[in-house]
């Protein structure tokens, strides 16, 4: 990890363990021109790949002319409205009405360590295990000032970016655009890889070609989405799992984002991301400043497999904080695909003194315990037991569980209104809602307007009455609709266009207060199912519902796609009873046990209903749990094979950090007539270590089982399973 900075060449260079970063500043303009990012090199001075000699309209060289070299010279972070056409990083708009900003170098600092960013969230490092770059970028007409921050860490190869804006004029300005990361290069082979779905469908791997202009995934929904992931990547065409040129980028940040790459006349392409401008416009009075979310950049040259490890170790060591990131979570029971609405404390009792018996560790209660809520339709806001459910009170209820032996969770939905609420009679003007129209219901809901400190006084106590009065080991914060009809009663005209940002930073505000009164809760994100499973959320919970689809097949591309980026430990997944209630397949017990292995692990279902032979199954399962949690939640992850591409079986493995054990999950999807056995070479091991095949007399070499491979038995017919464990002898 260095971060230095070549005088005589104007060049900085950050390296990180394998990659190097290389900036520029040119000669008599002072513009903050991108050189280099990939695999480390040795050589300082690279100011020869910036074209300003090959390029006659170089201004410095002639005024005149600045057009084309503004429109083709890789910039930094790139000024809007000047002469350079592609994407800007920033947009302002000044107490004249213009919008035109332009960035010169005025200085720069080299430190140790990481800062916060104020009010978001971040990844974070030890002092001396951590340095920052900071660029100091003004326009002098404009008297904006921008700090670029680049971070590194000594154990990591991710470089996170962000940027600081400060008005040193005297008069207001109005950001409306302002990104926290740009970056510029040359197409090689690059197609373009994000993450697409829908509810129940979350982050679906998807491949395109790149072609000339602009193509963005995004958000204008208020959360990250399940429609659109903040997320890019750029895969070359020759890359594998496991080797080639991969860049990923991330966004740490939960609300609307824009992610977007774009190819010019040049053949060049210029990256962007962050918050999206749509309904974006930020008021900057003099001497304030605006802090933008945090993204991350990985380049690996081990294929997606390598990028995917980096965000993993990056995630699990730097980004999430909760006491829980290296411990087993409990096994934990969630009423909702049990009873959804319909339950009572003996419905409860009863599932947790069953799920007591098989080894399950806590038992949840999900929506619907509150006000009086026996639908969807009602009580989001009054956070009050419903004692007509819960006779005895929720203490009792609670007392119960903990007598059992089991520890106890609740859903909360804090964030939201149901216009048949005592609170929503009482406060209609807390609703986010333009006025004079009748706001869009989702869920038959509306959003509470967290930009209002007030709101989330009341949002944060509400919650934290029922925590502080009794044992409550886990909460899931759910939120089940999209923000529309942006209006806020609280902000005035020149404010609106900061609604949406603000409700993020509130979102945050809140979090951010109930992990420092609870510090030891487990709390677990939720958006009607995985719609925010971002790094912004993974700051406050270390675990995130991955989705409302727990069918264990469409849950192998949902969990590959989240696997991409997030590492095991922070996916949601439970067994569900068959047939499954969101597609309507029926999968063998054990495979529905196996595939949730690969995740927080738990159970969805009524536990005193389903049938024996699966209940039967529970201990076994359980077992399985505890023999294999902590390889999963803090071993390496690879990718062996993709139902999404063969339509025919799911491979992956995770490998201790040691490489001294192994645990492979096949899954047949589709069962074929007259199989032979399968081989599946398994990446990661160490060549010169004996690894044991658990359960058979079989010793192989590391190297035998990833080059010659393992041989998997035939399965005969759909959605069989299989896991291999292997231990070095
Ligand atoms: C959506 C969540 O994803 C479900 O697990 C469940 O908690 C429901 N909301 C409850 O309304």
């Amino acid at each position: 990890m260095k971060i230095t900075y070549i005088e005589s060449s104007r060049i900085f260079k950050i390296d990180t363990l394998q990659n190097s970063y290389c900036i520029g500043i040119t000669d008599e303009e002072r513009f903050l021109t991108h050189v280099y990012y990939g695999s480390s090199v040795s050589d300082d001075d690279l100011t020869y790949l910036l074209r300003t000699d090959e390029n006659p309209f170089a201004p410095s060289k002639n005024a005149r002319d600045r057009g084309s070299f503004l429109d083709c010279c890789p910039m930094e972070y790139p000024g809007n409205g000047v002469g350079d056409y592609r994407e800007s990083a920033v947009s302002v708009e000044d107490s004249n009405g213009n919008s035109a900003v332009q960035f010169y170098y005025t200085g720069h600092r080299i430190m140790e360590g990481k800062k916060k960013l104020e009010g978001l969230p971040a990844t974070f490092g030890e002092e001396d295990k951590s340095a920052t770059l900071e660029i100091d970028l003004e326009d002098p007409v404009l008297q904006l000032q921008v700090t670029l921050s680049y971070c590194i860490f000594e154990d990591s190869d991710a470089i996170m970016r962000s940027a600081r804006l400060r008005n040193a004029s005297d008069a207001p300005l109005y950001l409306t655009k302002v990104m926290s990361l740009s970056l510029d290069m040359d197409q090689k082979d690059f197609s373009l890889l994000t993450l697409h779905g829908s509810w129940a469908r979350e982050r679906q791997m998807d491949y395109r070609t790149i072609g000339y202009g602009r193509q963005s995934v995004s958000s204008v929904r208020g959360e990250s989405s399940h429609q659109e992931h903040p997320f890019i990547g750029l895969v070359s065409e020759s890359a594998t799992q496991e080797s080639g040129s991969v860049y990923g980028i991330h966004f740490v940040y939960s609300g609307n984002f824009l992610a977007q790459v774009e190819k010019n006349q040049f053949d060049s392409l210029r990256v962007s991301m962050g918050i999206h401008p749509e309904n974006f416009r930020y008021r900057l009075m003099p001497g304030e400043t605006f802090q933008t979310p945090e993204a991350v950049m990985v380049y690996s040259e081990n294929g997606l497999g390598g990028m995917s490890r980096i965000f993993h170790d990056l995630y699990r060591n730097h980004l999430i904080r909760s006491p829980y990131k290296d411990r087993k979570r409990p096994i934990l029971i969630n009423n909702w695909e049990a009873t959804y609405f319909d339950f009572d404390t003996d419905k409860l009792i009863a599932i947790a003194k069953q799920a007591k018996e098989d080894g399950i560790e806590m038992l949840v209660m999900d929506d619907g315990w509150f006000g009086h809520r026996n639908d969807d339709n009602t009580s989001l806001g009054d956070w009050k037991v419903n004692e007509e459910k819960l006779r005895g009170g929720l203490g009792h209820l609670v007392d119960e569980v903990n007598r059992i032996g089991l520890k106890f969770g609740i859903w909360f939905e804090p964030e939201m209104i149901s216009p048949d609420s005592d609170l929503y009679r009482a406060h209609p003007e807390w609703a986010i809602a333009v006025p004079g129209r009748i706001p869009c219901r989702m869920r038959n809901q509306y959003v509470l307007d967290l930009s209002r400190q007030d709101v989330r006084d009341y949002v944060y106590e509400s919650v934290a009455v029922i925590l502080r009065s009794t044992n409550i080991a886990y909460v899931k914060w759910d939120m089940n609709r999209q923000l529309s009809d942006l209006g806020s009663a609280f902000l005035d005209r020149e404010n609106q266009g900061e609604l949406c940002h603000r409700y993020m930073l509130g979102v945050y505000e809140l979090q951010e207060r109930l992990v420092t009164e609870f510090p030891q809760l487990l709390l677990e994100n939720c958006s009607g199912g995985g719609a925010r499973f971002d790094p912004g959320m993974l700051y406050y919970s270390p675990q995130i519902w991955c989705s409302d689809d727990t069918d264990a097949i469409e849950r192998l591309s949902i969990q590959e796609g989240t696997a991409l980026l997030f590492p095991l430990s922070t996916m949601g997944a439970h067994v569900s009873d068959c047939p499954n209630h969101t597609v309507g397949r029926s999968t063998p017990f054990e495979t529905r046990g196996n595939v949730a292995l690969a995740g927080t692990f738990g159970y969805e279902l009524d536990i005193t209903r389903i049938p024996e032979a699966d209940r039967a199954q529970i201990p076994g399962q359980v077992a399985l749990y505890h023999k294999y949690n902590d390889l999963v939640r803090s071993g390496d992850y690879y990718r062996i094979a993709s139902y999404r591409e063969n339509h025919y079986y799911d491979c992956y493995g995770v490998i201790s950090k040691d490489k001294t054990e192994a645990l492979i999950t096949c899954v047949q999807v589709m069962g074929r007539p007259n199989v032979h056995s399968r081989r599946i070479c398994v990446p990661g091991l160490d060549p010169k270590k004996r690894y044991r095949i658990e359960g058979t007399d079989q010793i192989l070499h590391g190297d035998t089982l990833m080059h010659a491979g393992l041989q998997m038995k035939a399965m005969w017919g759909d959605f069989q399973s299989e896991l291999i464990h292997l231990i070095a002898e």
